[in-house]
């Protein structure tokens, strides 16, 4: 929920440090620090408020003395942003500094021992006892007093830790939290995640649980909680270092929108082989498949929005029962999970908590899980019995665009993967939704051209108070997808409604003005959808209507934005292009911050 970052090199930490939180602040940007050893000692600078303000304190890290450093972008749990409570966090006596990430459930115990010790609090955090430990039981090894203290945390960590003591040398040590080691020449760093460092390095080790690893300017040793060395494998990055950059856009929001066609085409291209879906990635024989009764979808946020899209394909094309769930649900329900059941785990960042220990659960009762993911190398990606990643590079926005895009790109490509095995579709019908699949990137491309009517009609709303979204069948889960996305970043209160839903309660709230967002692109549907979009417009609503282009008389029921008629699996990837268009175009006219909302951060990696 957090970003770290850490330097130690020969050149000045600072500008580096800034850098790399700029990278990270999508994480969390309630406050920003950063704590430099000057070469006598730990010297901290902290800011409540967005990186800027740490920035402009520092002048861009040009202010900062010294060549071994970390860094920290926060996100609010334990104790309000303040700068007191922004990290990195000294010990009592200022000879250890500490970032972290993660929570320590069992921070208040720790804080009264050490409080009955004799020990003086600063903050209100939970990670101000974890610098405390190790001071308490710093005897002259920095490594020694590390393990100590992780012996008595409880939670999650990833942690980097720097010492007065031992100016040559920074510990990271991870559990349940992301974090890896950066390698270069002369200097080596720490991250929460890859964008950090891609401006200096590629090559990297991914930390696992309890690994620690000790950096000094020419080497990384990994140990583990016994101290023993442990051998790792190095990976090279080859995500393109502009991705992380904004190229020119005003916001990553818009850049993320418009690489959607690209992301789909490097996620399922690679996959679709002489007109056949490949999927390498799983080793699920047809046998295997048979078996299953039920297929279980776990995620959070957009990625749930996915996964009810894929109960309706899934139901449609495979004819098994689909069950869609918030994770943050699941685990609590007792779920009916056995090893009868297929698990698919949805999820960009692939550290989400929720989703994550939902996952756990699935696996507990006996399911076989499949991940759908886009960080490489994340905890889903690696705990899932099998992952398919998604190709949209990395997704900086805290609003998703173009992992929802590849994630729904997955699930087709699923759907006709597993009803080729499964005999469920037939050949004929297989044959044209690949080569639809294959022409998707270009269909979006031409919506993605015709945006101006878009924002046309978002200078038309962006001064409501509540804007109402309605859809049938798959309409329905974009309905959700284009609520949650204007909400979150235009802060215009949104609910979305099944359509045939609206008069058992929610019509009553409709009145003369009201706007109401009404897709209607499923065929089967569109005599039912036009009935609710009458009703509402006799209550007074303004109807501003998705259609596909084969239903030119929309336009007489709303103002309406088409996109081109493909068959039905593919329609959310069109239909969700307006949407999130509609959202930015709204919020950029509020003069909201897009990138970055309020209360947000883009990998919630808490309960
Ligand atoms: C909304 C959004 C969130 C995420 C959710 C899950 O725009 O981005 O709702 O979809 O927090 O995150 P991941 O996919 O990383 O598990």
């Amino acid at each position: 929920m957090c970003g770290i970052v850490g330097y130690i090199g020969y050149e000045q930490a600072g500008p580096f440090l800034l850098d790399g939180l700029e990278k990270l602040e999508y994480r969390g940007y309630d406050s920003a620090g950063v704590c430099l050893n000057d070469g006598k000692e730990l010297v901290v600078k902290k800011a409540k408020g967005k990186l800027k303000v740490l920035k402009e304190l520092t002048d861009n890290g040009r202010k900062l003395d010294g060549t071994v450093g970390i860094g920290h972008t926060r996100w609010a749990t334990h104790g309000e942003p303040s700068d007191v409570n922004a990290h990195p966090h000294l010990s009592e006596s200022g000879r250890f500094a500490v970032v972290h990430n993660g929570i320590i459930e069992n921070y208040q115990q720790l804080k009264d021992y050490l409080t009955s010790k004799g020990v003086v609090f600063r903050s209100m955090t939970d990670t101000e006892v974890i610098v405390q430990l190790i001071e308490y039981y710093y005897k002259g090894n920095l490594i020694d007093a590390v393990i100590k203290m992780l012996e008595k945390l409880e939670g999650s960590y990833a942690l980097g830790v720097i010492s007065r003591e031992n100016p040559d040398e920074i510990i990271a040590v991870r559990k349940e939290s992301p974090l890896i080691i950066g390698l270069g020449e002369n200097e080596n760093f720490i991250a929460s995640d890859v964008t950090a460092i891609l401006s200096k390095t590629r090559k990297i080790y991914r930390l696992e649980n309890n690994e620690i690893a000790v950096l000094n300017r020419e080497n990384v040793k990994i140990i583990n909680t016994d101290k023993e060395e442990i051998r790792k494998d190095t990976e090279t990055v080859n995500w393109d270092i502009n991705a992380a950059e904004k190229g020119g856009y005003e916001h990553f929001m818009f850049k993320e929108i418009m690489e959607q066609p690209k992301a789909i085409r490097d996620t399922i291209s690679p996959r679709i082989k002489n007109g056949r879906v490949v999927l390498d990635d799983i080793s699920l024989t047809a046998e295997q498949l048979k078996r299953f009764t039920k297929i279980n979808i776990i995620a959070c946020g957009s990625a749930y929005h996915v996964g009810v899209v894929a109960k309706y394909i899934f139901e449609k094309m495979l004819r098994i029962p689909v069950e869609t769930d918030l994770a943050s649900e699941f685990r609590y329900r007792d779920p009916i999970i056995n090893d009868k059941v297929l698990t698919i785990v949805i999820s960009q960042s692939g550290e989400t908590a929720d989703t994550k220990e939902a996952m756990k659960e699935a696996q507990r009762r006996g399911s076989h899980v499949i991940s759908v993911v886009n960080v490489v190398g994340s905890a889903i990606a690696v705990e899932s019995d099998e992952v398919i990643y998604t190709w949209a590079g990395p997704e900086i926005s805290v609003a998703t665009t173009k992992a929802y895009s590849t994630q729904l790109a997955v699930i087709y490509l699923m759907a006709l993967y597993f009803g080729d095995m499964l005999g469920t579709i037939v050949a004929d019908e297989y044959k044209a939704l690949v080569g639809e699949l294959e022409q998707l990137p270009e269909r979006i491309e031409n919506i993605l051209q015709h945006k101006e009517k878009i924002q046309y009609l978002a200078s038309k709303y962006f001064n409501s108070r509540d804007i109402f979204f309605i859809g049938r069948n798959i309409d329905y889960a974009l309905s959700l997808e284009g609520s949650l996305k204007l909400k979150e970043i235009s802060y215009i209160h949104s609910e979305a409604y099944a359509a045939g839903e609206l008069k058992h309660g929610t019509i009553s709230l409709i009145e003369s003005g009201t706007p109401v967002i009404a897709i209607a692109t499923h065929e089967e549907l569109i005599g039912k959808i036009v009935s609710n979009i009458e009703e509402v417009k006799t209550r007074g609503a303004q109807v501003m209507c998705i259609a596909c282009d084969n239903h030119p008389e929309m336009e007489n029921i709303g103002q309406t934005i088409y996109i081109p008629k493909v068959c039905d699996m593919l329609l959310p990837s069109l239909t969700v292009i307006p949407l999130q268009l509609f959202a930015y175009y709204v919020a950029s006219l509020k003069g909201c911050d897009i990138d970055k909302p309020r209360n947000l951060a883009k990998s919630v990696t808490v309960e």
